[in-house]
Parts: C-alpha cells; structure tokens; sequence
C-alpha cells in the first residue's frame, strides 16, 4: 500500500476519538503544573506500549532517519517516510497526543508545508505538526488553516551541517537572548507548543514561565512543562552514544513496558531529569 493510499487506513471510532488526550488537556496541565511526558514513537507495537504506560504525547521524530533507517542525520528523512511511521503510531495508540515532524525542506513556504502538513494529518492521523527553528511565517499559515504547529527551538538537528556538532544552544547572552525572543514570536504566530532542545536549565525556565503556551524539554532541564526523550535512548537500545542527557531507564527495569513506565513516572514526579542529565 502506497503511503497516501487510504483504503484500508483503521479509522478511530466516537468513542475512541473522546478518549484522546487534545492541546486543551495538555494546556490546562501547564496550568496547573503537572508535567508532560513525551516519548518518539516511529511504529505500531512500541505506540501501544507508550500509550498503555499512560504517556501523554508521542512525538513521531525524525530522528527516526537515525534510529531507524541508520543515516548519520534527520536530513535524508522524507515526509512520505513521515506520513507511513505517524500512521503506523497513530492506528495504534488509544489516548496519547500525537505530534508529527516535518521533516527537512518540507517547509520551505508557507504553501509547501501546508501539502506536506495536511498529509501527516490527513493520511498520518498526527493531531499537530512540528518544525524547526524560527519560521512565524510558516507558522502563522498553517494555524490560519487550521494545522496545530508546535516549534522547536535550541539545538537543531536539520541545521546540523550549518552547526558543524550537536551541542549546546544558548550559553552565551546573544544566543540565549534570541532563542526568547524567537520562542516569544512564535507563541505570537500561533504556535501551540514549543520543544526547547538541548539548552541551558535556566534558559530553559525562564522561557516555559514567559510563556502560555506549553514548554516540552530535551536536555533543557527539570523546569519545562514537559520531557521528551528519543525512545531508542531511553531503552538503550540506539546505535550511537546515548546522549549525556537522556537516560538509560532500561538499568533495573525488568521489561520494555517497565522501563517507559518508570520513565512516564520520573517525569511526573519531577526526578527526571536530574542535574546529571541537565547544562
Ligand atoms: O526528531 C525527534 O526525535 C525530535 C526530538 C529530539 C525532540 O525532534
């Protein structure tokens, strides 16, 4: 089956679609400050894993070019790629937000992120899409056309060859200073959600306290709204190093589903992640 073919797509029935968790929960949990947990989900069997655990939002990544397909960055990564793993997680979890990644140069206008948008959505079942970096037009497009966006600011896999390594954004005054103002401009563009990676605790802080919108964290410290971690590191079970920030829950758990469980845990009791794990 093609991966726009929509015959034989599993449809959620009235009742399923109720107990899906929507943006509204997410933003009265920001509210009322209980954290959310986040997992990369790329297939069907570890979805309803994750969304068993009681995990509220599974990110389809494209980090999922190099845990899955074993490229050395997210570029080569295609959005019918995308589109196939979003619908392999979204036919099988009960609950859980599910985010799609846009991936590399599927954004370049606002008229092309639009189609590629409205094919994680339409055919991947993803409630709302993610992209990289400081794009307000963009942003501002799809919500005017009814796409939940959530940006992703910090470090940037897709600009790695531009960064040259994957290291820490936002150390030095002028870093940090646009990395909150562009955070800002795109909670003004419409932005749903805002994933800080790999960026000081502080930093990290100081912008989910300015901000309405929830703040989801990867290596940007226990201050955020939320976590998320790249499923393959968490279980230990990626090819490269794992990175100093994620944590191997697999040591002393006793299964998969344990593991996603205590990591589900940690978060909402705020133990992870710990100062080990944060700039
Ligand atoms: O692709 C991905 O898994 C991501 C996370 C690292 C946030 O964007």
């Amino acid at each position: 089956m093609a991966s726009d073919d929509w015959t034989n797509m599993t449809y959620l029935n009235p009742e399923q679609v109720a107990s899906l968790i929507t943006i509204n929960d997410l933003k009265a949990m920001k509210q009322s400050g209980e954290k959310i947990s986040c997992l990369t989900a790329y297939d069907a069997s570890f979805s309803a894993l994750i969304d068993n655990a009681g995990v509220d939002l599974m990110l389809v990544g494209d980090s999922l070019g190099m845990v899955m397909q074993g490229h050395d960055t997210t570029l080569p990564v295609t959005i019918s790629d995308m589109v196939y793993h979003s619908r392999c997680v979204t036919q099988a979890r009960k609950r859980a937000f599910v985010i799609a990644d846009l991936p590399f140069m599927t954004y370049t206008t606002p008229a092309v992120a639009a189609k590629n948008a409205a094919r994680l959505m339409q055919v991947g079942g993803a409630q709302m899409v993610k992209l990289e970096g400081a794009h307000m037009e963009v942003v501002s497009f799809l919500v005017n056309l009814g796409v939940p966006v959530c940006a992703h600011l910090g470090l940037l896999p897709q600009s790695i060859n531009q960064l040259g390594s994957y290291k820490v954004q936002g150390k030095d005054s002028n870093e940090s200073a646009k990395i909150k103002s562009d955070a800002l401009k795109l909670q003004s563009a419409g932005a749903s959600l805002l994933v800080l990676e790999c960026v000081p605790a502080d930093l990290a802080e100081e912008i989910t306290e300015l901000l309405n919108i929830p703040v989801i964290g990867i290596g940007a410290g226990v201050g955020c709204d939320g976590q998320v971690l790249v499923l393959y590191d968490m279980l230990d079970i990626g090819t490269g190093k794992r990175p100093r920030f994620s944590k191997n829950f697999m040591s002393g758990a006793t299964s998969i589903a344990g593991a996603i469980q205590a990591y589900h845990q940690a978060v909402k009791a705020q133990q992870f992640p710990s100062v080990e794990h944060t700039f």
